[in-house]
C-alpha cells in the first residue's frame, strides 16, 4: 500500500481543540516530495527572476526552478522568453552559462542552433533531414508553457491551465507593490546566493515567515546592534511593533512589524551617522509624496517577510532579499538569494544595504547559519518519528481577532494550501487524493 495512502491525515487542524499538527511524515518521506513535485511544483507559479536580471536586449540567464532546467532570456526585441534548457536533438542543455548576452544559442554537442526567440536557426545539408523536421516547431526549444510578470517580479507555470499570475498572487500584490514602488525602478543587485541546507524544503518556507523563532535564535545579532547603535525604536523600546500577521490568499502570508533596525530605502539609525540622515528623510518625504502620509511612513518604518506559497520569500526588512528554495530530497533543498535594491540609488546607501544583505542574511551573516542549525536539527529531530510523530503548529489559535505576528497562524495558511493541493482539489491540480483531512 503507499505509505501516503496508508496514513489518514497528514495535516490536522482540529477548531474546537485549538490544535493544528503536522506529520513529521511530510518532511522526511520520499513519496511526499515526489507528490509535492506533481501535484504543488507542477501546478503552482514559481518565481523565476527579476526584469532587471536581463535588461538588455538579448541578456540571458540560466536558471533551475521547480525541478527544471531555464533559459529565461530577452530576444533581440526585448521580449521577454523561457525556454527549458535541453536541445530537441538529443537533449544536452543548449545554454550553460550562468548568464550572458548572445544573439543565438548553440548547443555545443553536435551544433544545433537557436535564436533568441527560441526557433531552430541551423542550416543542415537538404538529405539528411526530411521536410517534416522544421515543421511545427519540432526543431525549436520548447517555451515553458506560462511566463506571466507582476511588478517586474516573472514567474512561470508548467500547467498551462493554471490561473492568471495576478489571480495566483491575490493579496500578496499589495505587499510586492510596497517593494515595487520604493524608487521609480528596483534592480537585483550582484549575482545572489547559493546555498545548500540539509532539510526539508517546507521547514524554510515555515521558517521565514516565523517571528516566534527571532529572539531565542537571532539573539546575538540584535545584541550586536544594539552594541554599535543600529537600534532605534520609536515606541514600545526593546520590542517589536507588530501590524501583526495577514492572510494573503492562496496559501501566501506576511507578517509585518515596526523594527528597530536601520532600512536603506527611508529610515535612519544613529550608526549611519548623522551625514546620512538628511538624505534619508528626503526619500521619506518622497514617499509620503507619493503614497500619501500613512502608507509613505508604512514602506519606510515597517518591515515585512512574506511567503509567496510554495517556495518565494521576500523579505522587505534591514535590505530586501528574494529567496527561493528548491527541494533535492526530502532532507535536502538549495537555496537562492538575492538582493533587490533602488536602482541608482546613493552609493552610500547602496553599500549600507548590501552590508545589512550580508551581515543578517547572507550565508555567513547573523541570521542564515544559525536558521540553517535550527533546520538541519529539526530535519536531524525527526529520526525520532517512530515516536514523536507530530509538529505542533498551534500557537494563537484561541486569539479572537487579528493573529500577532509570532503566531504561526501564517504557517497554518501554507499547511491548509498544501494540505489542498496535495489532494488535489486545486483546480488544475492531478488528483491524487493522497492526504485526509482532519
Ligand atoms: S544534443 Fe544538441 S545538437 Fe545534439
Ligand atoms: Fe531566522
Amino acid at each position: 500500500m503507499d505509505t501516503i495512502l496508508s496514513t489518514p491525515q497528514m495535516v490536522v487542524e482540529d477548531r474546537e481543540r485549538n490544535l493544528f499538527r503536522v506529520s513529521r511524515r511530510a518532511f522526511t518521506e520520499e513519496s511526499v516530495l515526489e507528490a509535492e513535485r506533481r501535484n504543488i511544483f507542477d501546478h503552482c507559479w514559481l518565481y523565476l527572476g527579476h526584469s532587471s536580471e536581463i535588461a538588455g536586449n538579448c541578456d540571458y540567464i540560466t536558471r533551475a526552478v521547480g525541478g527544471r532546467e531555464l533559459i529565461f532570456n530577452r530576444d533581440r526585441a526585448g521580449a521577454v522568453h523561457a525556454f527549458l534548457n535541453t536541445c530537441p536533438h538529443r537533449g544536452a542543455m543548449v545554454v550553460r552559462e550562468k548568464k550572458g548576452n548572445a544573439l543565438s544559442f548553440r548547443c555545443f554537442y553536435h551544433g544545433w542552433s537557436f535564436n533568441v526567440n527560441g526557433r531552430f536557426a541551423s542550416r543542415f545539408d537538404e538529405g539528411n533531414y526530411g521536410k517534416e523536421h522544421y515543421s511545427g516547431g519540432c526543431a525549436d526549444l520548447a517555451q515553458v508553457p506560462r511566463l506571466e510578470c507582476y511588478r517586474d517580479f516573472w514567474f512561470v507555470n508548467f500547467d498551462k491551465n493554471a490561473v492568471a499570475l495576478a489571480d495566483y498572487l491575490a493579496g500578496a500584490k499589495d505587499y510586492i507593490d510596497m517593494v515595487a514602488d520604493q524608487a521609480e525602478a528596483m534592480e537585483i543587485v550582484g549575482s545572489g546566493q547559493q546555498y545548500v541546507i540539509n532539510a526539508n524544503w517546507k521547514l524554510l518556507a515555515e521558517n521565514s515567515v516565523d517571528a516566534f523563532h527571532g529572539f531565542p535564535v537571532h539573539n546575538t545579532y540584535f545584541d550586536y546592534l544594539k552594541n554599535i547603535g543600529s537600534l532605534r525604536m520609536e515606541t514600545n523600546a526593546g520590542h517589536f511593533n507588530a501590524r501583526g500577521m495577514t492572510d494573503l490568499g492562496n496559501g501566501h502570508a506576511v507578517i509585518e512589524y515596526q523594527s528597530p533596525w536601520g532600512r536603506p530605502i527611508a529610515r535612519w539609525v544613529p550608526s549611519w551617522g548623522e551625514e546620512k540622515r538628511p538624505l534619508v528623510e528626503r526619500l521619506r518625504q518622497n514617499l509620503v509624496q507619493r503614497f500619501g502620509e500613512e502608507r509613505g511612513h508604512r514602506m519606510a518604518e515597517y518591515s515585512r517577510n512574506m511567503l509567496i506559497f510554495p517556495n518565494l520569500v521576500i523579505n522587505d526588512i534591514m535590505a530586501i532579499t528574494v529567496r527561493t528554495f528548491t527541494p533535492d530530497a526530502p532532507n535536502k533543498m538549495t537555496v537562492s538569494a538575492w538582493a533587490l535594491g533602488a536602482a541608482g540609488e546613493d552609493a552610500e546607501l547602496r553599500k549600507l544595504r548590501l552590508f545589512n544583505f550580508l551581515e543578517f542574511l547572507g550565508p555567513g551573516g547573523f541570521a542564515t547559519p544559525d536558521d540553517q542549525e535550527a533546520l538541519e536539527n529539526c530535519q536531524r529531530g525527526y529520526k525520532n518519528m517512530r515516536e514523536v510523530g507530530w509538529n505542533d503548529i498551534s500557537k494563537g489559535m484561541p486569539r479572537q481577532g487579528q493573529p500577532m505576528n509570532d503566531d504561526e497562524e501564517q504557517m497554518r495558511c501554507f499547511w491548509r494550501q498544501w494540505r489542498q493541493r496535495m489532494e488535489g482539489r486545486m483546480e488544475g491540480s492531478r488528483v491524487g487524493g493522497l492526504v485526509g483531512v482532519a
